[in-house]
């Protein structure tokens, strides 16, 4: 029997289902969108267009190129990073949360790179601008600024005229309720149900919705910023956490090491901190802190395996956020302050996966950074591979199986979704919303091919290789052909007898798995193959199966290894010897819901939409409401969608509702 495998984190949403709409499209509306073969054109910028020349046009690109994008072009900023680049932000914001604003001022120090005196022109979303000033040092004056067309997935351009030699900007500004990168919370949202709550999630392109700045992971900025709160809640950032600040309403930050501006964040509620070792603890509702701290005890144990393998953790601390359920992602790894979702802390340590990846990122991801959204697969693919090596670190050889071969799993289910174009690693995005268009593809695709490199060349090399790397390029923003040329130079270099150029290319720019690539399997995994095929065979009852010390990945591997069919009593007997629609852990209980799903077991039905109305995290449900849709019941999808739709994250509100009401093709 082949195991009926299906996307667990992305659902299948390129290929057949791209969205073709933004998250900042909520309000503006959206459409299918034409393809910009450029960056940004001019016309979306007013007046003298003449002076803002995009910079593929600056290096006058032959028209062939338009068929390919370019390397280190951001096709998903508006910035002319080109002209000027702003070095440092220092923001003052409040937050209000009955009207749902951050209103304040951001004061950004730009430097020139060119004598002609262009204007400046940043990426905002749904931003109030109330004034802009310039000037040098101190000394700034009232300057004239206009904001372009808005564009649905990109937002829309702030032109702002300089006077001449300026190097500060200080713009004032309010965000929208319904800003793309912020959410509110009600009190009733929370694990405490007494305090609002608000967190940011700025990747990939929603930190314009709540700052103006250049919005490129190309541009690295250090910051400073004061957040002002209501009296009894805390405000922690990406940046120098203090867990004994004054409960007074201001809250003071520092990020001095510089960071792409989708690593900026806030999260403002009624948190509390915890220690869990020398430079790791955890932020969250008392509610929470706990079990939170138990769950995630390891963390110290993962930073020091990592460091003493791929070199010294660069940010001084490393805390967690547990932030409320509707959190759109498992985890987001702002700089010092890792963002989590709650729903991995399953009492057994089984998800803690989530944990090492967001940490991996401190060397993956935030020392070096994708310089576009193309190049993604730098900071996932990376990440995940190491992600793999801490779990074996820190668990031991069986953990890492499994691990590894469910990512495989993974990935082969959606290479089977995707069309070619969407399978390659270097994507072209042109056109497209980044936030729509990601997938298992740089995470999986990426980490299989680090793995056969590191097969290659074993493992010693390969990881000598990864701490220079990780040294090489620190604090900088790279493209996949960086990194190749370092390839190049490196290991292609010491081992032409074990590499070669041509397959590398395979890898990275075109689609699907270069045959003979590694296939990871558990010994764990492949031992319940006959063991499920006799239940469904009949030949022996679901409670002969002996479970007892299965782990998590064992019983996601049996069930999602189950046919698309399977009959009532089966379903039954499923559940009543493993309680699985009671299921605690919530991966087990989203691979048993899809199941039920497709089955129409009824019994799940309240589980199931317990489980939709109390969880955000889209990774669950765009799969569990598409396969509804799948499965006719549209109607039921509608219902609970309504129902769970005020607490949900404008991103998450965005995506489902396209699955769910159609034009989910592009
Ligand atoms: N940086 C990502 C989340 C992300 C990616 C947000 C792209 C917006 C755009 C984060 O590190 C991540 O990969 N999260 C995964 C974790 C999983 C792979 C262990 C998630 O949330 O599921
Ligand atoms: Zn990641």
């Amino acid at each position: 029997m082949s195991p009926q495998l299906f996307n667990a984190r992305f659902g299948r949403l390129i290929g057949a289902g791209l969205l073709a709409c933004s998250l900042a499209a909520v309000t503006a509306g959206c459409s299918k969108s034409e393809a910009p073969a450029e960056k940004p054109s001019a016309e979306q910028i007013p007046e003298s267009a003449t002076e803002y020349k995009p910079e593929n046009l600056e290096k006058e690109a032959p028209m062939a190129d338009k068929a390919a994008p370019e390397s280190g072009v951001d096709y998903h900023s508006f910035a002319n990073s080109n002209d000027y680049v702003v070095k440092h932000v220092d923001f003052d914001l409040t937050a209000d949360f009955d009207n749902k604003v951050l209103s304040g001022q951001a004061i950004l120090d730009i430097k020139a790179l060119n004598s002609k005196n262009k204007p400046l022109i940043l990426d905002t979303r749904e931003l109030d601008i109330k004034a802009v000033r310039a000037g040098i040092g101190s000394d700034l004056k009232p300057v004239k600024f206009s904001l372009g067309k808005q564009d649905p997935h990109l937002g829309t351009p702030l032109k702002i005229t300089l006077p001449k030699g300026a190097n500060k900007v200080a713009i004032e500004y309010q965000t929208s309720p319904g800003a793309s990168g912020v959410q509110w919370l009600e009190p009733q949202q929370t694990a405490g149900k007494k305090h609002p709550f608000l967190f940011t999630q700025a990747q990939a392109i929603h930190a314009r919705s709540f700052i103006p700045l250049q919005d490129s992971p190309k541009v690295r900025v250090t910051y400073k910023a004061t957040i002002r709160t209501p009296k009894d809640l805390r405000a922690v950032m990406s940046a120098n956490n203090d867990p004994d600040a004054e409960m007074d309403g201001v809250f003071e930050f520092e990020m001095p090491q510089a960071i792409p501006s989708y690593l900026i964040a806030i999260g403002i509620g009624n948190l509390e901190f915890k220690p869990m070792g020398e430079r790791t603890g955890v932020y969250a509702e008392p509610e929470l802190l706990e079990a939170a701290a138990k769950e995630f005890e390891d963390t110290e144990s993962m930073l020091e395996a990592t460091e003493q393998n791929f070199g010294p953790y660069r940010w001084d601390r490393y805390d967690l956020l547990i932030l409320p359920p509707s959190f759109p992602f498992g985890g987001m790894e702002n700089p010092r302050l890792s963002f989590i979702t709650p729903t991995v802390i399953a009492g057994d340590k089984s998800l803690v996966a989530l944990i090492a990846h967001e940490l991996a990122h401190s060397w993956s991801g935030n020392l070096i950074t994708n310089a576009s959204w193309r190049d993604l697969w730098l900071n996932e693919g990376f990440t995940t591979y190491l992600t793999n090596r801490i779990m074996q670190f820190v668990y031991g050889d069986d953990r890492y199986k499994m691990e590894m071969a469910l990512g495989y799993d993974d990935l082969k289910a959606d290479l089977d979704d995707r069309e070619d174009k969407d399978e390659i690693m270097a994507i072209d995005l042109r056109g497209r919303d980044p936030d729509e268009v990601f997938s298992n593809i740089p995470y999986e695709k990426g980490s299989l091919f680090l793995y056969e490199l590191e097969q290659k060349v074993g493992r010693e090399n390969f990881d000598k290789f990864l701490l220079e790397y990780f040294n090489h390029f620190a604090f900088q923003s790279i493209t996949t052909e960086d990194f190749v040329k370092y390839l190049d130079q490196t290991l292609l270099k010491q081992y032409p007898e074990q590499l070669d150029r041509a397959r590398i290319q395979q890898w990275i720019f075109e689609p699907g798995i270069p045959e003979g690539a590694p296939h990871p399997q558990s010994d764990a995994f492949t031992k319940l193959d006959p063991i499920r095929e006799q239940w469904l065979n009949g030949e022996i009852k679901a409670s002969d199966i002996d479970t007892k010390g299965w782990t998590f990945h064992q019983w996601k591997y049996f069930l999602d290894g189950m046919p698309e069919k399977l009959s009532e009593d089966q379903l039954k007997a499923l559940d009543e010897a493993f309680d699985l629609t009671q299921s605690k852990n919530n991966e087990i209980a989203f691979s048993w819901l899809m199941i039920a799903v497709r089955n129409d077991y009824q019994p799940a039905n309240a589980r199931l939409e317990d489980f939709l109305v109390s969880i955000g995290r889209n990774k669950f449900l765009r799969p569990l409401y598409r396969n509804m849709v799948e499965h006719g019941k549209t109607d039921e999808a509608k219902r609970i969608f309504e129902k769970a739709k005020p607490g949900y994250h404008p991103l998450t509100v965005k995506v489902n509702s396209k699955i769910i009401y159609g034009d989910d093709s592009e």
